[in-house]
């Protein structure tokens, strides 16, 4: 039987003057927004369009609705993915992905790594700067990457970001503090194969297949590892470009290396208390570890360019089928006695 769907999202919008390429990265497109709200539709879903801004509070409050399928990445602030949670927690509305506490420790990359420290899951060393005047690289072995704390969809990321000494970290700590104003992350730049685990579920979580990213090919352009220029352009320009590196699904791994992967992937899942939907970065070294960077509660549905539909596709999930498989998930979890309600954290 259909929901009735409130959708919320940040629409992306074109980057005023001033303002850095990568300002409104995080948001969604009119495109995705509308791939989404069509999928729903296709199982019979009656589905609302809402922006998560200041409006919103008042919508939820004037219309009756039985789920809310939330995608916002929130506008202000630390708690900024976790502020539409918050507000449906406060009205008692349900809603599908992560809450309040792993959106907010997930958001924070250094704080996410200190949860997956405590784990025992492998995560590059690190130091927090939080500012300028307080750069060391004390205990850490170069080359290392800069990366502000509190950013996603590879914001801050460009090759300069990578680091080989101490002249060259002052000047990228300080050129990615004054663009990002927040504290910095310096962590060990591993060498290795790149891995996105997408995971999908609760009691227990599935991993769908391991995509691998393999640069090889992105010799004409210099980028040798996820950058924001690539996340960007990886499916708008032509391979001679450089930017379009291959996307290997499953990922390229002994039966062994698959199910470490896996594992460590869940781990860190369920070490932050994610529900419903995830993806976990992970960087597999030479000698097998594979080092977790962050986990994605909140990962991108562009149904072109963005790594978890893709991982569905190989799947067998095709773009609707995923929508209302993370919409059924949800409500799955929210269910209680035959009636759906809001049930916070997971099932574990
Ligand atoms: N410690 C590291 N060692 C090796 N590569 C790294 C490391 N940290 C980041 N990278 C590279 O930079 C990319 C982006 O880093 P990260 O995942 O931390 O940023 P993000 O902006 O949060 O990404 P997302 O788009 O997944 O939200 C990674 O996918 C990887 O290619
Ligand atoms: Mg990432």
């Amino acid at each position: 039987m259909g929901q009735k769907v409130a959708f919320t999202y940040n629409l992306k919008r074109k980057v005023e003057e001033g303002l850095p390429d990568d300002y409104y990265s995080e948001f969604d497109s009119k495109e995705t927004i509308e791939a989404i709200a069509n999928g729903l539709r296709s199982r019979g879903n009656e589905v609302f369009l809402v922006e998560a801004d200041k409006g919103l509070l008042n919508w939820l409050q004037s219309n009756k609705i039985d789920i809310v399928f939330n995608i916002a990445e929130g506008i202000n602030g630390e708690s900024r993915e976790a502020q539409v949670p918050a507000i449906l927690d406060f009205l008692g509305v349900p809603y599908t992905g992560s809450g309040v506490l792993a959106l907010s420790a997930s958001l924070d990359k250094a704080f996410t790594k200190k949860i997956f420290e405590q784990a025992g899951i492998p995560t590059p060393r690190y130091k927090l700067i939080e500012e300028p005047a307080e750069i060391s690289d004390e205990g850490l072995r170069y080359p290392l990457i800069v990366k502000p704390n509190r950013e996603g969809s590879g914001k801050g990321i460009t090759i300069t970001s990578v680091v080989r000494n101490r002249a060259e970290l002052e000047k990228e700590v300080c050129k990615t503090y004054k663009t990002y104003r927040q504290e910095i992350l310096v962590e060990e730049f591993i060498e290795g194969r790149e891995l996105t685990v997408g995971i999908i579920g609760n009691s227990p979580p599935a991993v769908l297949p391991i995509l691998e990213i393999d640069f090889s090919n992105c010799r004409a352009s210099g980028e040798f590892f996820y950058t924001w220029k690539v996340k960007e352009f990886e499916k708008e320009v032509e391979d001679s470009k450089g930017l379009s590196p291959i996307w290997h699904c499953p990922a390229r791994l002994t039966k062994q290396e698959e199910a470490l992967v896996g594992d460590t992937a869940i781990k860190a899942f369920n070490a932050l208390g994610c529900v419903d939907l995830s993806r976990v970065d992970i960087i597999l070294d030479k000698e097998g570890v594979p080092y977790v960077l962050e986990i994605n509660p909140l990962p991108g549905l562009d149904p072109i360019d963005s790594n978890f539909p893709f991982i569905a596709k190989c799947a067998g999930l095709d773009y609707p089928a995923l929508m209302n498989r993370i919409l059924d998930v949800a409500i799955e979890r929210h269910t209680k006695n035959g009636s759906l309600v809001l049930h916070e954290r997971s099932l574990r």
